[in-house]
């Protein structure tokens, strides 16, 4: 595996970051359009509005913009520049709180930043140089990660598995080709040829507007179904294991990921289905006790009544209730497959492991 799925990554930028350029991810399945991003008010913006979006994704895109803010630093000092990267930093990172790699990727910067220089030692060249050097590294080690999950996860499959995701969890939700679905296209590669079912993901369809496209243009076989058609499709004995990806790990092994994950965890334990959560090291939070301690964000109402609709499609004035992410309790987890290996119940994601 070393092509991106769909011919480009959603996110892209040169090595010193003047720039960022992405996939506008609302855009699709019907236009592929690209937008130039060039400062930290129009991340922010592509962040919220989920043109860029995915837990690894926005890691990687918040270490970039992070080296592109700071090429427009105009202070003299250490300490300026600290209190520039720590206001960036807190801008970027509460643009979508529950995802833990935006605050993952802004440590790392920060850790670098403050590792070279000090308040009688700092260098603005030289800083923009250093971090825009490891925007990339994160981004490469983001794509390595992919293809660690791929080949760990891949042992748990069999040829001709009926596989269903949720979300996307993909390659457009990373530097490339997924967490979730790195097996499936490495599988697929060896010639497991899986058959894929994906929920469309409501309110926003990230199953059918990404998933489906992403998978359908690798050329896998992708059957699509609404949400509530999931239980059924498990009853009917046609699923051999779900793969979703996540946004945060708690250290108790609860999982963040979009909101109707944790129904599908609830249907696979009654119909005995494995359920794999598949994510890359940085998205385990050990500081996080437990799900009940993740923040969830919760979203406009407009995206339940009014967004894919011609016409309003509930009353005037409803009361709307729009959590993006649930949590999924972590006994209802067959196993977490990560970058590094695969953890199985209890799980205890202490500080010391990672
Ligand atoms: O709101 P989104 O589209 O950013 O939600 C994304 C998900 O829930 C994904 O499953 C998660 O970020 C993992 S992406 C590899």
């Amino acid at each position: 595996m070393n092509r991106a799925p769909i011919g480009y990554d959603s996110v892209e930028f040169p090595p010193d970051c003047s720039w960022i350029k992405i996939i506008d991810q609302t855009q699709l399945p019907t236009r592929e359009v690209f937008l130039y991003i060039y400062t930290v008010e129009e991340l922010i913006d592509s962040i919220k509005k989920l043109k860029v979006r995915g837990a690894p994704a926005i890691g990687v895109i918040t270490a970039a913009g992070i080296a592109m803010a700071f090429r427009s630093f105009t202070g003299k000092s250490y300490s300026q520049a600290l209190e520039f990267l720590i206001q960036t930093i807190k801008l970027i990172v509460n643009a979508r709180p529950t995802a833990v790699n935006a605050k993952w990727a802004s440590n790392r910067m920060l850790k670098l930043f403050q590792n070279h220089f000090s308040d009688n030692k700092f260098n603005f060249d030289l800083c923009a140089i250093l971090l825009a050097k490891e925007a990339l590294i994160i981004k490469s080690a983001d794509i390595k990660m992919s293809l660690s999950i791929a080949q760990n996860a891949l042992p748990l499959l069999k040829k001709g598995f009926r596989l269903m995701t949720y979300c996307n969890a993909g390659h457009l939700a990373t530097a490339r080709f997924g967490t979730a679905l790195s097996p499936i296209y490495l599988g697929n590669e060896k010639g497991y040829a899986f058959d894929i079912f994906v929920p469309e993901t409501r309110p926003l369809l990230q199953g059918s507007r990404l998933t489906a496209f992403e998978l359908s243009k690798s050329g896998a076989n992708v059957t699509l179904v609404c949400d509530n058609m999931s239980s059924y499709l498990m009853k009917l004995g046609k699923i051999d294991a779900i793969l979703v990806g996540c946004d945060r790990i708690a250290k108790n092994g609860d999982v963040a990921n979009k909101i109707g994950t944790s129904a599908l965890a609830v249907q696979a334990k009654h119909y005995n289905i494995p359920f794999y959560v598949l994510g890359p090291e940085s998205t385990i939070d050990p500081n996080t006790l437990s799900g009940n301690d993740i923040i969830i964000e919760e979203r406009d109402g407009v995206e339940i009544t009014d967004l894919w609709y011609k016409n309003k499609m509930a009353p005037n004035n409803i009361d709307i209730f729009n959590p993006s992410f649930d949590i999924t309790d972590s006994e209802l987890i067959t196993a977490i497959i990560t970058n590094k290996k695969i953890y199985n119940f209890p799980y205890d994601f202490s500080i010391e492991d990672n």
